[in-house]
């Protein structure tokens, strides 16, 4: 609920009495950003991005979302997505406007609360005027109909991101900035949200997105319809949306891993094609080692955080890598392989639930799913932890920057974040022991179970574990420049 007309609105320049004070009063107003028309309202416009060191525009100040509820209809062959963005938010400050990232697409309309919104566009942020202003605290939904020909983004590292158009459909990913380019939203990892997905596809296509399907059904026009709920919060760069001619199946053994059973889990390649149909028979064998993978992980990483597991493979080459989109990641068929399935699942607790609290922070997803590899690997199929430290240690590639400091933003995927980031956390297991280290790897998502956390949030909770200052070891593995002498 929306509270407005507070008592105190006029309270600043009623209490203003000589004409100095008065001055003064209208100064800090007008510096307060009101305006005339609302008679003296405290509202100013929400930040227009969240300071991220990488990414200073992305997300938003003012608001906090809680929910999106996404009504999707694409036709592949126009390349037209129609959508309509449903966002509950609560307001963090009393917000005379607010912004919403969105990358291309037009806006058709927008209202706040049910009432008209004024829409203004600069780049990717949408800045909305409500007719009344929101107070603090106050909880407020917004509807932006929207709709276009998505363009996907070019990151700094020269990769493809947002809505990527395969054969027949689309697969969409969203690290760190490609959400924004299919739904307007506060697209920053530090504001997660629960999702509801209402998703129109073509005759003969398949729609997938994360979470649970709660819902399909083929309309009189022969277009299909699911419906799908994130009930776990999600950072906007991990939803997903797959369509094409996806064979989807249910499939989780029961026991292994029960929290992975009951959704459709898995969008493989539709085995009609000949090329295709062994790409079909290898990634179904695959698929089906995931409540094994998932069990195993749970015994080391503690229980798995959401309530649906899978996975999506695509066959066509455009992407260009895999991603651990939440509960269901995405695979280019070429890079669907175990490694890569044990390091996209380890995701699910290290990135997923525990998110970065910044870009800076992204050493804390990709070193410890790198480190959730070695793990898999020293537990079975006997190649030892310290192979892959030593490996890694040789290699000059990881010694170009420190994990917890890349120099720009398109240095956030190179190689010292993965392997720099595993070594932190082998260094960390020597130095502190297996015991107090098989602790930290199960009480860390535990702590921050569906929240988000920083670098210090971490060095601080292994200390607190440890029950010692680990000063020596950040400063060398985590923040050192230079490769030590005695490793
Ligand atoms: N997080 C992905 C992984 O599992 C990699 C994403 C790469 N994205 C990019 N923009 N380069 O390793
Ligand atoms: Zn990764």
């Amino acid at each position: 609920m929306t509270q407005r007309n507070r008592t105190g609105r006029h309270h600043r320049t009623g209490a203003a009495a000589g004409g100095l004070t008065a001055a003064l009063t209208a100064l800090a107003l007008l510096a307060g950003g009101c305006t005339e028309a609302t008679g003296g309202v405290r509202g100013t416009p929400g930040a227009a991005g969240l300071r991220d060191p990488y990414f200073p525009k992305l997300g938003n100040g003012g608001y906090d979302v809680d929910r999106y509820a996404l009504t999707l209809a694409y036709d592949p062959g126009t390349g037209r997505l129609a959508g309509t963005a449903e966002i509950t938010a609560r307001a963090t400050q009393d917000l005379s406007a607010f912004n919403l990232d969105l990358a291309g697409l037009t806006v058709d309309r927008a209202s706040v609360d049910g009432a008209p919104a004024s829409v203004n566009r600069a780049g990717n942020e949408l800045t909305l005027r409500p007719r009344e202003e929101i107070r603090e605290g106050a909880e407020f939904r917004t509807t932006v109909v929207y709709g276009g020909v998505p363009e996907p983004i070019t990151d700094a590292d020269g990769s493809e991101e947002g809505w990527l158009r395969t054969a027949d459909g689309v697969v969409a990913v969203g690290e760190p900035a490609g959400s924004m380019t299919w739904f307007p939203g506060n697209h920053h990892p530090s504001d997660k949200a629960v999702y509801e997905l209402r998703l129109t596809v073509p005759a003969g296509l398949e729609g997938i997105s994360n979470g649970t399907r709660t819902g399909r059904r083929t309309g009189a026009d022969g277009r299909v319809t699911t419906e799908w709920r994130t009930a776990e919060p999600m950072a906007s760069y991990l939803a997903t949306v797959a369509i094409g001619r996806y064979e989807t199946t249910t499939a989780m053994a029961k026991g292994t891993a029960p929290e992975a059973t009951g959704s459709p889990a898995t969008g493989a390649p539709a085995p009609d094609g000949g090329a295709e149909r062994p790409v079909a028979a290898r990634t179904a064998a695959l698929r089906g080692e995931i409540p094994e993978i998932i069990a195993r992980q749970a015994r080391r990483f503690g229980p798995y955080p959401f309530t649906s597991a899978g996975a999506i493979v695509t066959v066509d080459g455009t992407l260009g890598y895999a991603l651990e989109t939440q509960t269901r990641p995405v695979f280019p068929a070429a890079s669907f392989d175990r490694t890569t399935l044990v390091h996209e699942l380890a995701h699910q607790w290290f990135g997923n639930s525990v998110s970065p609290a910044s870009w800076r922070d992204l050493w804390l997803n990709e070193g410890f799913a790198t480190y959730a590899e070695w793990l898999y690997t020293e537990e079975y199929e006997g190649v030892p932890a310290r192979t892959h430290f030593e490996r890694a240690l040789a290699q000059e590639a990881n010694w170009a920057f420190p994990p917890a400091a890349p120099p720009a933003a398109e240095n956030l995927f190179d190689p010292p974040v993965y392997q720099r980031g595993a070594m932190v956390l082998y260094k960390l297991r020597e130095t502190v022991g297996d015991r107090t280290f098989d602790e930290i790897l199960r009480g860390w998502p535990a702590k921050y179970r569906h929240a988000s956390a920083s670098t210090d949030d971490f060095t601080a909770y292994a200390e607190s574990v440890a029950g010692r200052d680990l000063d020596q070891l950040w400063d060398v593995w985590l923040y050192g420049e230079e490769k030590p002498d005695a490793p």
